[in-house]
């Protein structure tokens, strides 16, 4: 790809667009951009923009499109697959100045936001209303909405009430070439033409930028129960996941964290949670609703099913202060992990029903291969987040014996009848295990696409596609 690089008179342009105090060229501002959640990945832009609305960006883009300077939208910079990362250097469109939320619409129980706007910022402000925006990635506290979209994120509430993509009305986006749309409209239903909604929900900022996004949300559930369950067979763990559901029952979370990864979190963050030599896995297991009596039952016949699959005692969180403890032991996994040592993280997904095979095979590649994964994840939607953890592994065998494995692992997925990403994307760390998911006509829709949005692949370069 044939770049140019920003020049003083490019870098004047965009001072005149966003205003001198939002354009940054100083070291530590394209250090805080060199680098997301993504392993220990580095690369440096070469200028940060932080414009405040739709216009300044079509603008900004117009000028790049021409004199093709590749840019890299970031949200918070949370993404585990490099989408944030400029691996091209050239321009970061930073969207932390849209941090508004427009309008929460009671009527209609919906509601616009900017895409600056923090997940759980938007969830608490729908809350207080007594509505629900589901969609809770580990790193809600930080993330961006507008990051959600582009990786189409999940999170544990996904099992029962789907991923960011499901809550997605409409949105408004720039085009690469400076246009602005509207993706579709403000209705629960619609048919009319092509999905461009969803055609940009996960396109990773390669297709627009996103700078306004249309909520559907749910009355908020008044009641949830939680409860913890130790397995000593981490695979029987996974088979009695599939079982809950067969057995009519349908969790509002229930995600599944292998000894290794309770060790590394309980080191990390400052929880207690009791731990016996023979506990190989825990289920953590949430049903939620507007019915106490309901609940308790529905968790009666999930101990049930569990004690079939030879669990340990069922332990339940009897305080709101223990639910909030095993949350946030579960969602520090990752960054338990990565403390630990450096590690790549891989986003399996298979059909609920696989996940045990999954994980055995997962285990035996490792052993083949020579690394030691910690696995952690959210079962009940067949996602397991794969953390291959470095350690004594030498940097050779780092950088081209793991990679062998992890294509194993990800053969192993898709003849599951899986995929390679379930809810963190393909960006720029998974792009070379493309080919096994998708043969080269799906691969020439998708360039397709990408060529149809982005004429001069400006936008995002170096993601997805080799
Ligand atoms: C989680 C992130 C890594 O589930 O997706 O913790
Ligand atoms: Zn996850």
């Amino acid at each position: 790809m044939e770049f140019q690089k920003i020049n003083d008179q490019l870098l004047s342009e965009f001072k005149a667009i966003v205003g001198d105090e939002f354009v940054y060229t100083n070291r530590e501002v394209l250090e805080q951009n060199s680098r997301d959640y993504t392993e220990d990945l580095r690369f440096y832009p070469d200028v940060v923009v932080r414009p405040s609305n739709a216009e300044e960006i079509s603008l900004l883009l117009k000028i790049c499109n021409q004199a093709r300077v590749p840019v890299t939208p970031r949200g918070a910079g949370t993404g585990l697959s490099g989408g944030a990362l400029p691996v091209f250097g050239g321009l970061v469109i930073a969207t932390d100045r849209f941090n508004k939320i427009i309008k929460i619409d009671e009527r209609n129980l919906q509601a616009i936001v900017e895409p600056g706007v923090i997940n759980q910022v938007f969830q608490n402000a729908v809350m207080e209303k007594g509505l629900f925006y589901p969609p809770d990635p580990a790193s809600r506290g930080s993330c961006f909405l507008g990051g959600n979209l582009a990786e189409s994120a999940g999170g544990p509430k996904a099992v029962k009430y789907g991923v960011t993509k499901d809550y997605v009305l409409n949105c408004e986006v720039v085009l690469p070439t400076g246009e602005i749309i509207w993706t579709g409209a403000n209705v629960l239903k619609n048919s009319t033409g092509y999905n461009l909604t969803q055609l940009l929900i996960g396109s990773e900022g390669t297709l627009g930028i996103i700078t306004k996004i249309v909520f559907k949300l749910l009355p908020l559930p008044t009641e949830n129960l939680l409860m913890l369950v130790p397995f000593f067979s981490a695979e029987k763990a996974c088979e009695a996941v599939s079982a809950i559901f067969r057995a009519g029952l349908t969790p509002s979370g229930l995600e599944f964290m292998e000894r290794d990864c309770l060790v590394y979190v309980m080191k990390h963050v400052d929880v207690k949670i009791p731990l016996k030599d023979e506990i190989n896995a825990h289920l953590l297991i949430e049903v939620d609703g507007n019915d106490r009596d309901v609940l308790f039952k529905e968790c009666e016949k999930i101990s049930e099913i569990l004690y079939q699959y030879e669990c340990d005692e069922v332990l339940f969180a009897d305080t709101a202060q223990q639910k909030a403890d095993l949350w946030r032991a579960r969602r520090s996994a990752g960054e338990a992990v990565k403390s630990h040592s450096i590690y790549k993280e891989e986003d399996t997904v298979v059909p609920r029903a696989e996940l045990a095979v999954l994980l055995k095979g997962v285990k035996a590649i490792g052993a083949k291969y020579g690394f030691r994964s910690v696995c952690y994840g959210h079962a009940g939607d067949g996602n397991l987040h794969v953390n291959i953890i470095k350690e004594e592994i030498s940097d050779e065998d780092w950088n081209t014996k793991v990679p062998l494995g992890i294509r194993e692992i990800f053969e192993l997925c898709v003849s599951l009848g899986g995929t390679i990403s379930g809810e963190h994307g393909i960006g720029y760390v998974q792009k070379g295990y493309m080919d096994i998911a998708f043969n080269k006509t799906q691969m020439d829709l998708m360039k397709g696409i990408k060529d149809l949005f982005d004429p001069n692949g400006i936008l995002n370069p170096g993601k997805i596609f080799l």
